[in-house]
């Protein structure tokens, strides 16, 4: 570690000194996301299972709560309950990254940790360049820099990153979230049989490829891997228009499954499919860890959408990482389930079965507060049922359209709204509500909401409306919420 390192690492700790006190007391704080400690966070990065313990790097800006020269913040878990925050891992303390250790992953090979992330330089004019670099480090905790392990192939701006690295067989392969020269969105692939000496094989798919029309002028955070016997790249593509329900955010972040020929470099695959309806999803990355699993953790945000709007600004903070979610292929889709480790947060369940609600609005009895958990399974829904949070947010379902809507985070006098039409009908909503966030999980998560909410710090009431009948039973349990040191 370089004494620059030593530096940065010194003045981001200061930082979190200074403004410790003022974060810590915003009612908004979350109790089981992972937040900077000061400043910006975006991206997940590095996510890894190693020597059984999980490793969940970040994009951190520790100076300010916009974007700029990001560090890669560090969070260690060994049961996605209880965590440790860890020094920053990477800082943007070399020419090849001094404008941001940008995003990227994590493999291990021979016992070491090997962290793969873009470095952002800005040259004097302000003209970008961009450099995929690597870390390693012996403890997973201490990085040693070995520089630049992957050069700007011809064809593409420089808007070219996140490396996402993973083995095949006896070999590595790394995908690139690309901007062609015409402006399209592509995921390049590498090879490599030492993760030093990386080998260009091309464009896999991307926008204006043989399996897509036009399909964005980025694709940012690719991710490869394999789901059940299908191959599914995940990607944030920025650029497309919004459609019918779809496409609702500024970017959007989603999958495409297929089959990926390696020797060809050619993914052949289906239509893209969003992985989250709610209104602050981006840049997912997901990691298989010792257990078999495929986990995925997405940004609590997206770029370029109202960031500063977030009242978290005020207190010198903003944003926060998704629970931990597994992911499989029911032969169809991606279906996504919180990890069962989030259950060790729960407190005695208060159950309530069989509430019939007719033409009316109605608490149930000890069904409130935050942060919680619920779980709702509908015997009849006859023809609209909603719930409302906190007299700020609204859950509702009427002719198999689920809405999410909340004050509009900039002009709070205008409601916003993200929708999905469910394929079945609706049978089970599983609810996790933390100080200033939302997630729903939909019939088993078949679809996924996740969103930021920003209710009064006091208001505790939870509201359930029925038009017509809805029957329908209650799990509820009082979330103790991560354990940090
Ligand atoms: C996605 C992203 C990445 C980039 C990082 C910079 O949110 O723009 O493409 O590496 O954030 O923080």
């Amino acid at each position: 570690m370089s004494e620059k390192d030593q530096q940065l690492r010194a003045l981001a700790q200061e930082e979190i000194d200074k403004y410790k006190d003022k974060v810590e007391a915003d009612p908004y704080r979350q109790s089981f996301h992972h937040m900077p400690p000061v400043g910006l966070l975006n991206d997940p990065n590095g996510f890894i299972h190693w020597k059984g313990t999980y490793h969940l790097f970040y994009q951190w800006m520790p100076f300010d709560t916009g974007h700029g020269a990001k560090f890669w913040g560090h969070y260690i878990s060994k049961d996605f309950v209880n965590w440790t925050h860890e020094k920053a891992a990477l800082t943007p303390s070399d020419w090849f990254d001094k404008n941001g250790v940008y995003s990227g992953s994590a493999v291990t090979k021979d016992d070491l940790l090997y962290l793969f992330y873009t470095g952002n330089v800005k040259d004097e004019e302000g003209n970008r360049e961009t450099y995929q670099c690597l870390a390693v480090s012996e403890d997973g905790i201490n990085f040693e820099k070995k520089g630049v392990v992957v050069n700007l192939p011809e064809g593409y701006t420089a808007h070219f990153r996140d490396p996402k690295v993973w083995k095949k067989a006896d070999q590595w392969f790394m995908i690139i979230g690309a901007q062609s020269k015409n402006m399209e969105g592509k995921a390049v692939l590498f090879r490599s049989n030492d993760l030093f000496d990386w080998e260009f094989l091309g464009n896999i798919t991307g926008s204006n490829e043989e399996q897509l029309g036009d399909f964005g002028y980025m694709w940012e955070c690719p991710d490869v891997f394999e789901l059940n016997g299908k191959d599914i790249l995940i990607v944030s593509p920025q650029g497309l228009e919004e459609d019918g329900m779809n496409y609702a955010n500024t970017y959007q972040s989603g999958y495409f499954a297929g089959t990926l020929d390696y020797e060809q470099a050619e993914f052949t695959h289906g239509t893209f499919s969003e992985l989250d309806r709610g209104f602050e999803f981006y840049a997912p990355q997901t990691t298989l860890d010792d257990n078999g699993r495929r986990i995925l953790i997405g940004w609590m945000g997206v770029p370029d959408q109202y960031e500063q709007a977030h009242p978290t600004i005020e207190n010198q903070w903003v944003h926060c990482l998704t629970i931990p979610r597994e992911l499989t292929w029911n032969g169809e889709q991606i279906i996504q389930q919180p990890v069962e480790e989030l259950k060790e947060m729960r407190g005695p369940v208060l159950l309530h079965s069989s509430i019939t609600i007719e033409n009316d609005q109605k608490a149930v009895r000890g069904v409130e507060g935050k942060p919680v958990e619920l779980n709702i399974e509908f015997e009849e829904i006859e023809d609209q049922f909603a719930i409302e949070l906190f007299q700020n947010v609204s859950l509702s379902y009427k002719d198999s359209i689920l809405t999410l809507s909340r004050p509009h985070l900039e002009d709070k006098k205008r409601t916003e709204f993200r929708r999905v039409k469910l394929e079945e009908k609706l049978t089970k909503l599983h609810l996790f509500i933390d100080y200033s966030s939302l997630e729903v999980f939909v019939n088993d998560g078949k679809e996924v909401f996740t969103s930021r909410i920003f209710p009064q710090a006091e208001e505790e009431r939870i509201l359930f409306t029925s038009l017509g009948t809805t029957t329908f039973s209650i799990e509820q349990w009082k979330l103790e919420g991560f354990q940090f040191s």
